[in-house]
């Protein structure tokens, strides 16, 4: 199947995560807000909160407990998730 990152079609397989995407195609999914240093998924199990991402445009989303499906949107949040009124 195929889903994008950052904007670029990448091909993904299906019941792997989007944070396995990330970590294959960036090597990183967010940059921290306090130091804007770059984390990658650690724990891919929903413990570490390090691989936090923007996914179909929803910030701070667990991408390691995300299933890729058909044109999923996926890109790394940089820095604190935004409200959205
Ligand atoms: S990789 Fe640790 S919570 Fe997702």
């Amino acid at each position: 199947m195929t889903v994008f990152v950052e904007g670029q079609p990448v091909e993904a397989r299906d019941g792997e995560t989007a944070a396995s995407v990330l970590l294959r195609h960036l090597g990183s999914a967010r940059i921290t807000p306090v130091s804007e240093s770059p984390r990658a998924p650690f724990c891919m199990m929903g413990c570490c909160f390090d691989c936090l991402a923007e996914i179909d445009g929803k910030g701070s989303t667990q991408s390691c407990l995300v299933p890729v499906r058909e044109g999923m949107t996926i890109a790394r949040q940089m820095g604190a998730r935004k409200v959205v009124g």
